[in-house]
């Protein structure tokens, strides 16, 4: 691993106001607001949770999506559970949250960023005393803004790794709407921008959802940097021509061996940029590393309702009768990821032993 050192890119050389218009998740002090993500762009409103429960449905439906943003959204639905509960002692509400927190869990499988902050705030509520209430709220607030300044030193770190004048694919959206803000792999993207290293930004439509054509191109023409959507089916013919030197993603879960959960789409995506010598990086924060998990095999993969591909926009386009297969998320081999981007610094050709080196530095932080 090359630690983080992220000095190439120095932080004065990023105006970060000028990108990042847009905050997913907003807490109101007794609420959790949602800019509803499922009908963006064109509508932007935002739903109000009071319930932890309301939250965990939130996230089930994809009214707030993304890695860290689910993360970050359930933390904040353990604080909406805890003023539910009417004791002082941390150890009584521990026990009287824990099916909340389970319900939260339960929300998606395959992003690890949920659990993680779950666990986090177990972590929390464990150690606490009368003022547990304030504890959780204090942390889920620290969840929040540490997902930011990791998203500002991945931005630096991975635009590091690319060349002036490249062109590079992203997939899904990775930006300020799935995370605290500035984005992962939208995050480099912005930075790499900035510096003048990225020429060109293609984003894939990203079916059925639509990520990339409703999310990311909105985000990136706020920021006024161009971006060239295509559709998923054209990204091996856009490698062939030549205009695109990275295929820049984000993750949902990487594995101990580096094995990367990501949206539907990534793999076939790293097979082909292989095929045609461009490189794949992956960004996320340590948040999204499962040391737990071995390999990618391992993962649950989410399966959603066939029927968000039988329809577009609540309108049937597909003849009665026909079924479909929705697996959301794929796994992307570790052999055939260039680089992995954390706020720790960068982890080229990643493997377990990396993987390690990895784990081990971050639980030295
Ligand atoms: O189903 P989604 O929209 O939650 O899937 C999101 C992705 O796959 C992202 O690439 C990933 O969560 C990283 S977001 C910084």
């Amino acid at each position: 691993m090359n630690n983080p050192a992220l000095a190439p890119a120095p932080d004065s050389a990023i105006d970060y106001d000028r990108y990042d218009h847009v905050r997913p998740i907003r807490w109101t002090g007794q609420a959790l607001e949602l800019l509803d993500q499922r009908v963006l762009p064109f509508t932007v409103v935002h739903e109000v949770c009071r319930t932890s429960d309301e939250v965990a449905e939130a996230i089930a439906a994809l009214v707030v999506r993304g890695a860290p943003a689910i993360g970050i959204a359930a933390a904040w639905g353990v604080v909406l559970a805890a003023a539910g509960i009417d004791t002082d002692d941390p150890v009584e509400a521990a026990q009287q949250l824990e099916p909340a927190l389970q319900r939260l869990n339960a929300a998606r499988p395959t992003a690890v960023n949920l659990a993680w902050a779950l666990a986090r705030m177990r972590r929390v509520l464990a150690s606490a005393g009368a003022d547990w209430r304030d504890a959780l709220a204090r942390e889920a607030h620290a969840i929040e803004t540490e997902d930011l300044a990791a998203n500002r030193a991945m931005g630096r770190a991975g635009a590091a790794l690319i060349a002036p004048g490249s062109g590079v694919l992203t997939h899904c959206n990775t930006g300020s709407l799935a995370t605290a803000g500035f984005g992962t792999a939208l995050g480099v993207i912005r930075a790499g921008v900035a510096q003048g290293r990225i020429a060109r930004v293609f984003a894939t439509e990203t079916r059925p959802w639509n990520q990339g054509a409703r999310l990311t191109v909105w985000e990136l023409q706020q920021d006024g940097i161009p971006a060239t959507l295509i559709a998923d089916a054209a990204a091996a013919h856009l490698m062939k021509t030549g205009q695109v030197q990275w295929l820049v993603v984000g993750a949902d879960r990487i594995c101990a061996n580096g094995d990367t959960a990501n949206k539907i789409g990534t793999y076939q995506l790293a097979i082909a940029a292989r095929h045609h010598g461009v490189k794949v990086m992956v960004v996320a924060p340590s948040s999204t590393v499962d040391m737990a998990t071995a390999h990618g095999d391992a993962i649950e993969i989410e399966q959603r309702d066939p029927a968000e591909l039988l329809s577009f926009r609540g309108q049937r386009v597909v003849a009665p009768g026909v079924s479909a297969w929705n697996p959301v998320f794929d796994v992307t081999p570790h052999t055939l990821i260039d680089a992995i981007v954390t706020e720790h610094g960068v982890i080229e050709r990643p493997d377990a032993v990396r993987m390690q080196a990895l784990a081990a530095y971050t639980n030295r932080c």
